[in-house]
């Protein structure tokens, strides 16, 4: 029996299985975690949805990904094949070996908490990379524009333009008045103005309005049209029964990785005294801070549409 057999039928080979896909997993959930933090920057989507296409169409990323999705599978076949076999080889009596005492809530409960998963990422997939992929999601179009030495990024032509008129053809037109000698910010000169021609401000007014209807601004320096998956991420979380569903999995994900990360390490050899206490350590912190980095998300989304006055709708599930 060579190495690669060996790795997917003896009981050992199995645990060293299940170890490194967990691991490699855990190393898929930082960067997913970090990625995601984008969906909190105040720029309509842009930044999230310009990470979403280089992650879905950069071709190293892509391979990584069929990576991914072959070590999930085969997570989830090792985890049942080892639990059937553990099944089997348990002593009759072991139902009175009380095995709270000597294991921890999560270990006994790995199967559970795997399954929980299991359902959470088949919706996950359905709902975020399958539409993606294979859905109907609706383009926006982000329009760059260079504004005082600075890039600007707008979504939408209208509201590109609305930014030219409020601030660049209004500063314009502030300016050429200074050259006409007539300093809208100086109130004690305008003061004086206004009692010399009390119409005055109506005539500025109007001539504002005409120099802005009639002032084009500079052209955007680049036009993007992006798939909008930070829509889609956001109206999914307005939705309450959603967002405590994903609460629920990424409870599920906290406790799973309580065991999983230290007892991977176990499994593929690290139990040195020195090491496990670190490695107990940082799987403590790895289990808290990904899911509560994951927790945040939702959260957000669903805060920011109440505040907004958002009408929580309890009828729809999903
Ligand atoms: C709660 C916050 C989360 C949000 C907002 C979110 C969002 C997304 C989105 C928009 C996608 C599709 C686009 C992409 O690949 O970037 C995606 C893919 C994915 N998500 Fe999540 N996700 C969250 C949590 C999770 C969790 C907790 C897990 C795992 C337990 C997970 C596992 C995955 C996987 C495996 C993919 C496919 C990745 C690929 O195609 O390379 N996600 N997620």
């Amino acid at each position: 029996m060579n190495w690669f057999t060996k790795a997917f039928t003896s009981s050992l080979g199995r645990k060293w299985v299940m170890s490194l896909s967990g691991l490699f997993m855990c190393l898929f959930l930082v960067v997913h975690v970090s990625g995601n933090f984008q969906l909190f920057k105040d720029d309509a989507g842009f930044a999230f949805n310009s990470y979403s296409v280089f992650m879905i169409h950069n071709p190293i990323i892509k391979t990584i990904s069929y990576l991914l999705y072959a070590t999930i599978l085969i997570h989830i076949i090792q985890s049942l094949v080892l639990t059937l076999q553990n099944r089997a080889a348990r002593p009759q009596g072991y139902v009175h070996n009380k095995p709270e005492k000597s294991s921890t809530w999560s270990s006994r409960n790995m199967g559970i908490l795997g399954s929980i998963l299991l359902v959470f990422l088949v919706i996950h997939f359905a709902d975020f990379w399958a539409e993606y992929k294979f859905g109907e999601v609706k383009y926006k179009n982000y329009y760059t524009i260079k504004y005082e030495g600075e890039n600007h990024i707008f979504y939408g032509k209208d509201s590109a333009e609305s930014y030219y008129k409020m601030y660049n053809a209004e500063s314009i037109f502030i300016e050429k008045l200074k050259r006409k000698g007539i300093d809208l910010t100086n109130r004690e000169m305008m003061q004086k103005l206004q009692a010399e021609n009390p119409g005055l401000m109506q005539q500025l007014q109007m001539e504002f309005t005409t120099f802005s209807s009639t002032y084009i601004g500079p052209e955007p320096i680049k036009t993007e049209a992006v798939k909008d998956l930070y829509m889609e991420v956001k109206l999914a979380f307005q939705q309450p029964w959603y967002v405590i569903f994903y609460l629920i999995s990424l409870l599920a994900l906290s406790y799973h990785l309580v065991h999983g990360f230290q007892s991977a390490w176990q499994s593929i050899g690290v139990h040195h005294r020195k090491y496990v206490p670190i490695i107990k350590a940082i799987g403590w912190f790895f289990s808290i801070a990904i899911p509560a980095g994951f927790a945040a998300m939702p959260i957000y989304f669903l805060l920011d549409y109440m505040k907004n006055d958002g009408v929580l709708d309890w009828t729809r599930f999903f």
